[in-house]
């Protein structure tokens, strides 16, 4: 349970910056090609339905450039399920999606969209992909998680890093608490937890921290860092911050 805590690089908002000019400079590929030399574990990208950075050009791209296994969030909608199931990602987050948002503002309510999600889960798992629900670290979406069958949730840390900005690790330390008690309740289900949204070198320690978590995946920040030190290297320092806490708690 304890191994290589895993990171995957979220590489959408290259695309942003790409698609501010309309041409073909950064290209997100290259960000998958490097992010797998600097260590990251798998790549992520969100195709949203108003393919505001990746777009479906990108999904072929990105595989044929980086040997890392593709994490292809989306919304619960049939175009992108249709979508997931012909490109066969490794794995595949459902996440909740609107237009207006300018991020991913809140997990996915599992259990009022029981009926809506629970088909797609399926398709998703016929086609070979690892299905992960993105959810708030609350138990009972956890309980429909399972219900649903799927053996992933990442637990959406948004909350958890608007506190630390607001107060710190102390205003943030209640937030951690229900992340760790959301990990351990899925460990207990059976479901593999994973976690990410708002992380930064500055609050990632303690969720790595969080033995029961797998994977973190991390995607503004360090493209946002990247414009400073450079892709690599935020990368690198990014794994060994995830590094380092884990350690700590398995000396
Ligand atoms: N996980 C999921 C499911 C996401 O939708 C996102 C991006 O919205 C992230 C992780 C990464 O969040 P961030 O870009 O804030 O690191």
């Amino acid at each position: 349970m304890s191994g290589r805590l895993r990171l995957g690089v979220n590489i959408d908002h290259v695309a942003t910056i790409r698609n501010a000019r309309g041409g073909a400079h950064p290209d997100p590929a290259r960000a998958a090609e490097i992010a797998a030399a600097a260590g990251a574990d798998g790549i992520t990208i969100h195709l949203r339905e108003d393919r505001r950075h990746i777009r479906d050009g990108d999904l072929e791209a990105i595989r044929t450039a980086s040997s890392l296994p593709i994490n292809l969030e989306m919304a619960a909608t049939q175009e992108m399920t249709a979508i997931a199931c012909g490109f066969r990602p490794h794995a595949a987050c459902i996440v909740p999606e609107k237009r207006e948002e300018r991020t991913t503002e809140g997990g996915l309510d599992v259990a009022g969209l029981h009926n809506q999600i629970s088909p797609i889960v399926r398709q998703l798992r016929d086609a070979g992909a690892r299905v992960s629900l993105f959810i708030e670290p609350d138990p009972v979406q956890i309980a429909v998680a399972e219900v649903l069958g799927a053996p992933v949730v990442e637990l959406h840390t948004g909350r958890y890093a608007e506190l630390w900005i607001d107060g710190g690790a102390e205003a943030a330390a209640p937030e951690l608490a229900r992340l760790q008690a959301a990990a351990d309740e899925a460990r207990k289900r059976g479901i593999e937890p994973h976690a990410g949204h708002g992380l930064t070198f500055d609050n990632v320690g303690p969720v790595a921290a969080i033995p029961e978590i797998a994977e973190l995946n991390i995607g503004h920040f360090i493209i946002g860092e990247a414009i400073f030190i450079g892709l690599e290297e935020a990368i690198r320092e990014m794994r060994r911050l995830m590094d380092d806490a884990r350690n700590q708690v398995s000396a």
